[in-house]
């Protein structure tokens, strides 16, 4: 991979060494379609290529999926006072899976994750993978509605939530996942271990090796652990089969 001034410029401001880079761009990207429709189960609906409004969660299909979360009122206060619901974006048949903690105001305000300045280091750290958010990956949070005040997801929050990314986990069928901070990363592993002691080792979320690194927030406010964040994304590429 030919890499651009402007790449270059990147990967210098994420500290990160400019070896060879493997270009994974074109690999494994496949087109979003072709999901199987939910049959065969005494909850789906008799028509071929329909759910049933009641369907269980794991039953459903993308777009079922995602009319159920933009109707969730499993929690009153974030359903509340959201603008709407921050479904995720992607390739819905990416190798990669990041998972953060929950949309901010500007999230909130667009529906779609990671697109305030943490975003754009997020879009960053892909780029210096050869990846970008519309190709081979897939990005998520833990909480698909914005806390109040931009506070920590409450457990039973992320509880609620958890059935909608552990059926997009499903759909997806991702062979990484990167967890993006101590609350995803904790709340994935249903740990409460610093985030310093899950990183640098690899996991394990509904199967799916998983990776704890920093969450791109944090990276803003401390630059210098970047190139600790490129050996973790290093680590997680090695999990690709
Ligand atoms: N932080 C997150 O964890 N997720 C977002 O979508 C935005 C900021």
């Amino acid at each position: 991979m030919l890499l651009s001034v402007r790449q270059r410029r990147i990967l210098a401001d994420m500290g990160i060494p400019i070896w060879r880079l493997r270009d994974t761009s074109a690999a494994g990207i496949a087109s979003s379609g072709g999901e199987v429709p939910a049959f065969g189960s005494p909850a789906a609906a008799p028509e071929f290529g329909t759910v049933a409004q009641d369907a269980a969660v794991e039953i459903l299909d993308w777009e079922a999926l995602e009319a159920r979360v933009r109707d969730c009122q499993a929690c009153t206060v974030l359903a509340r006072d959201r603008t709407q619901t921050v479904f995720g974006v992607g390739d819905r048949r990416a190798r990669w899976l990041f998972i953060g903690e929950a949309p901010g105001a500007e999230e909130d305000r667009r529906g779609e994750p990671f697109v305030g300045r943490a975003g754009q280091l997020l879009d960053n750290m892909l780029m210096a993978l050869g990846l970008d958010r519309h190709h081979d990956v897939f990005i998520a949070n833990v909480l698909k509605c914005r806390p109040p005040g931009n506070r920590d997801p409450k457990p039973e929050e992320s509880a609620a939530c958890r059935e909608y990314l552990d059926r997009q986990i499903a759909l997806i069928q991702p062979e990484v996942i990167v967890a993006l901070g101590r609350i995803a990363a904790q709340s994935l592993l249903e740990s409460e271990e610093p985030l310093g002691r899950l990183r640098g080792a690899e996991h394990h979320y509904q199967g799916v090796p998983l990776i704890v690194t920093y969450h791109p927030a944090y990276l803003l406010r401390k630059p210098g652990d970047k190139a600790r964040a490129w050996q973790d994304l290093q680590r997680a590429r090695a999990c690709l089969t």
